[in-house]
């Protein structure tokens, strides 16, 4: 069976450890994830069923050299997909963010990356409730949902682990159709 390729932006870290933990609990089913920055258009395409991982850092952004990264991440790799289509692609977006210290632009990153997406075609996945969070805007949500999983390493990284395991019992029969 064709894998799951996981792909992440990041600064400082954390959304690797995250990346890596939803490969380690979906196995065999994925792939080592890879750092965007790091990977090809024609590595990236050669999986229909793919999570995506980016921290919001800026004031409200992608991770990239906008926002003080000395290596290429997300912002540099997105314009490449303007002319690409992505139809037949299953994508679900998980997201890092702070709702205390960034509560008008909490896990802007989401929304940013399931627009990209969504444009090109692909079919989005893994919509997340947003009750739960303290926060007072998003580009991620749309109604009472996040439009990918919303996590918090500072404010509530207790409930992580719970999270992406509902996460990924939600979105691996989707995935893996
Ligand atoms: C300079 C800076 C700007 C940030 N801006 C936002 C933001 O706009 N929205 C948000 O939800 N989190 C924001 N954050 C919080 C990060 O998303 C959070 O610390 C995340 O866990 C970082 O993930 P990483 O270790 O993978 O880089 C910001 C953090 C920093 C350092």
């Amino acid at each position: 069976m064709a894998k799951i390729g996981i792909f992440f932006g990041t600064d400082t870290g954390r959304t690797r450890l995250i990346a890596k933990q939803i490969a380690k609990k979906l196995g065999d089913l994925a792939d080592v994830p890879v750092n965007i920055g790091r990977t090809t258009l024609v590595d990236f395409l050669a999986y229909d069923a793919l999570i995506v991982g980016s921290p919001t850092l800026g004031d409200g952004e992608l991770p990239g050299e906008s926002t003080g990264l000395s290596q290429p991440s997300w912002e540099e790799f997105l314009p490449q997909l303007a002319a690409v289509d992505l139809s037949g692609k299953r994508i679900a977006i998980y997201g890092l963010g702070d709702q205390k210290k960034y509560p008008d632009e909490f896990v802007d990153a989401i929304g940013i990356l399931h627009n990209v997406f969504a444009d090109s075609g692909a079919t989005m996945l893994g919509r997340w409730p947003s009750a739960g969070y303290e926060f007072k805007a998003s580009r991620a949500l749309d109604g009472d949902e996040f439009l990918g999983l919303a996590l918090d390493q500072h404010l509530q990284p207790i409930l992580t682990e719970e999270r992406i395991d509902a996460w990924l019992t939600q979105i691996k029969p989707e995935l893996l159709r």
